[in-house]
């Protein structure tokens, strides 16, 4: 017999959200298509690619792995989320300076990954954001300009340390 939806409540960019699932739904389908926030994109839909990554509770995950309802009273950030009333986060700005991508199809997931990168060590070396990409595939760039964005990123933050001023 198949099993009945469930209501799941967690915030999304920081707005709470209720929604009713079937307990099978992914948590990508869920942003994608109950919510319409397609900037989360699918690739490989298996873990491997990284295209579908999103942070919970400021942890990055594959939401192509996760379930819906494991979401439950979760925080969840995706790209959506990260430019502010005064534009574009930093990252983001970075990454268009600095050619961070062409296609652009995992720019959403490699900009999440860099979010929790320079949240937990805000001034990475080279060495530091390739370990930290390593689990997202990009089939356009090289990898260059998306160290190279995330380096400048790194810098930029460091100055506005404690204000965000894409969001004032
Ligand atoms: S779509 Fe989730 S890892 Fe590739
Ligand atoms: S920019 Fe095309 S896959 Fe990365």
């Amino acid at each position: 017999m198949k099993p009945p939806p469930v209501e799941i409540t967690l915030e999304v960019n920081g707005t709470a959200r209720t929604c009713t699932v079937e307990p099978r739904l992914t948590l990508a389908d869920c942003l994608r298509n109950t919510f319409g926030l397609t900037g989360t994109h699918l690739g490989c839909e298996s873990g491997i690619c990284g295209a579908c990554t999103v942070l919970v509770d400021g942890v990055s995950v594959r939401s192509c792995l996760m379930l819906a309802v494991q979401a439950q009273k979760t925080r969840i950030q995706t790209v959506e989320g990260l430019a502010g009333k005064s534009g574009l986060h930093p990252l983001q700005e970075a990454f268009h300076r600095h050619h961070g991508l062409q296609c652009g199809y995992c720019t959403p997931g490699m900009l999440m990954t860099a979010v929790e990168l320079l949240a937990e060590n805000p001034n990475p070396s080279e060495a530091d954001v390739r370990v930290a990409i390593s689990g997202n595939i990009c089939r356009c760039t090289g990898y260059q300009g998306i160290v190279a964005s995330v380096l400048s990123a790194a810098a930029q933050l460091q100055e506005h340390m404690g204000t965000k001023p894409w969001e004032q």
